[in-house]
């Protein structure tokens, strides 16, 4: 069977057209993860940008009092997770496949405890896509519990300081912030699961950054103004070492 074929019949896998959503369609279970999918009143985590969804299915082994929903645009990379998921016989695992930009179709006020960000792509030319850039922040703050955290995990110095920047112009809260994570003193298994791009950016000798802060709720958002020196390995080519630069 296909990967889509497969994903039509996983039970734990959602996706709705962006156009659908547009045109005022609805999603019938925002609000009601937990009471039509879940079965319980557990925290929610989402991993934005999930990939193959090596966060969302790590962490729900390590979390079983927590529920976890991977959301990517990208269907061939959830089946992986997917599979997994149902393999391990997972029930605090799910999948949503939509852009992000319509995250908020998909989750109620306060639905949401935690967000993870897992290796976004920096989108050095454009902040409107940056997934840490304050529109996102405008709209995870819809959904996401008044004490609610997020988490970024990257390779990349622009995503960093672009990231580190715009929370100090917003004032949110700090819990922890590294430019060297596997160099620093926080000791935490959730930290030590690596995703395949992490493996990738790792293998280049590159360090890993990490940001862990609270969305507080704003009126009003500020974008930083700040230049920020481009990440010069971006433009090499998958399998090209950052060594042979
Ligand atoms: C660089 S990959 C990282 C994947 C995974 N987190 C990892 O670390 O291996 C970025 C992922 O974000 C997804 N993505 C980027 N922008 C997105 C958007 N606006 N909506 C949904 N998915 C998006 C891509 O499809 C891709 O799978």
């Amino acid at each position: 069977m296909s990967k889509f074929a497969d994903m039509e019949t996983f039970p734990h896998v959602f996706q709705v057209p962006s156009h659908t959503l547009r045109e005022g369609g609805l999603f019938e279970m925002k609000g009601k993860w937990n009471e039509l999918f879940f079965k319980n009143s557990n925290p929610i985590v989402l991993e934005l940008g999930c990939g193959k969804g090596e966060y969302t299915v790590g962490l729900g082994q390590l979390y079983p009092d927590k529920n976890f929903v991977g959301v990517d645009i990208k269907g061939a990379r959830l089946w992986t997770g997917a599979k997994e998921s149902i393999e391990k016989g997972m029930t605090n695992v799910a999948f949503l496949r939509t852009n992000i930009e319509m995250i908020h179709h998909f989750f109620a006020e306060n639905e949401v405890s935690e967000i993870w960000l897992t290796f976004p792509d920096p989108q050095m030319k454009k902040v409107t896509k940056r997934l840490t850039a304050t529109n996102f922040m405008k709209s995870y703050q819809q959904f996401l519990k008044p004490t609610g955290l997020i988490h970024l995990k990257t390779d990349s110095n622009f995503m960093f300081t672009y990231t580190c920047e715009m929370v100090k112009t917003n004032d949110y809260p700090v819990i922890y912030s590294t430019n060297d994570l596997y160099a620093s003193d926080l000791q935490d298994t959730i930290l030590g699961i690596k995703t395949y791009y992490e493996q990738q950016w790792l293998s280049r000798g590159l360090t890993i950054k990490y940001i862990k802060f609270q969305l507080e709720k704003r009126d009003d958002f500020i974008e930083p103004d700040i230049e920020i020196e481009n990440d010069s390995y971006r433009s090499f080519g998958r399998n090209r070492n950052v060594a042979d630069s």
